[in-house]
C-alpha cells in the first residue's frame, strides 16, 4: 500500500457550495483556456479576470508557466509530467469552482485526454473550455519568448507544435478570434451571464 492512499473516508463539512454561493452571490465555474504557446492564453485569461472582477465577480488565474514555479516545479514537460500537470490543476480549479470563484486555467494542455478528464471533474455548465485558435505559424511568428526559436535550433526538445503534439479540441464552447482582446472577454462574460454560469450580482 505504500506511495498509495488508501483507509481513507470522505468528510462533509456542514458549509457547502450552496452556503458559499450564497454568500459570494456567485456560482463557481472553470473556464478552461487551452492552446499552443504565445497563442494569448494568459492575455485572454488576465483581461477576462479583470472584465469579470469589475462586473463584481470573485476569479482567479491558474496559470500554466506561474505554477510551474511552485505547485508543478518538479514536472517536466515530458508526455506523462503533462499528463499529472493538467491533473493537479484540473483537480485545483475544481477546489477554486467548489469554494465559488470563476476559476480560469490557461495551460497548453495539450493532449484532449487530459482535458477531457478535468472537464469530468464538474457538471457540465460549470466547464467552459476555450481554445485558442491560432495556427502554428502565427505563433512561431509571434514567438513572445523566444522558445520557438530555441526549439527549431534543437536548444529545447520536446517542445508543443514543433516536436511534441498538440490536439486541439472538437467540442470547446468558446472559440477566440486570431486577433486576441477584450471583445473576446466581453464575448465570454455575456455567454456566461446568459448562461448557468455564474449568475451577475
Ligand atoms: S503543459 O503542456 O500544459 O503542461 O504546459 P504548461 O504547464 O501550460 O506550460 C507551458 C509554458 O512552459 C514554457 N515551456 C514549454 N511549453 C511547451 N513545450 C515545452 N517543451 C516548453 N518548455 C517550456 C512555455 O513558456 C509555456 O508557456 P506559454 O504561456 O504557453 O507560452
Amino acid at each position: 500500500n505504500i506511495g498509495k492512499s488508501t483507509n481513507i473516508l470522505w468528510h462533509d463539512c456542514p458549509i457547502g457550495q450552496p452556503e458559499r454561493q450564497k454568500l459570494l452571490g456567485q456560482k463557481g465555474c472553470v473556464i478552461w483556456i487551452t492552446g499552443l504557446s504565445g497563442s494569448g492564453k494568459s492575455t485572454v485569461a488576465c483581461a477576462l479576470s479583470r472584465e469579470l472582477h469589475y462586473r463584481g465577480h470573485h476569479t482567479y488565474v491558474l496559470d500554466g508557466d506561474n505554477l510551474r514555479h511552485g505547485l508543478n516545479r518538479d514536472l517536466s514537460f515530458k508526455a506523462e509530467d503533462r499528463t499529472e500537470n493538467i491533473r493537479r490543476v484540473g483537480e485545483v480549479a475544481k477546489l477554486f469552482a467548489d469554494a465559488g470563484t470563476i476559476c480560469i486555467a490557461s495551460l497548453i494542455s495539450p493532449y484532449r485526454r487530459d482535458r477531457d478528464a478535468c472537464r469530468a471533474l464538474l457538471p457540465d455548465s460549470r466547464f467552459i473550455e476555450v481554445f485558442m485558435d491560432l495556427p502554428l505559424e502565427l505563433c512561431e511568428a509571434r514567438d513572445p519568448k523566444g522558445l520557438y526559436k530555441l526549439a527549431r535550433t534543437g536548444k529545447i526538445k520536446g517542445f508543443t507544435g514543433v516536436d511534441d503534439p498538440y490536439e486541439s479540441p472538437v467540442n470547446s464552447e468558446a472559440l477566440a478570434p486570431e486577433s486576441v482582446s477584450i471583445a473576446l472577454a466581453q464575448h465570454i462574460v455575456i455567454k456566461m451571464e446568459g448562461g448557468e454560469c455564474p449568475s451577475p450580482k
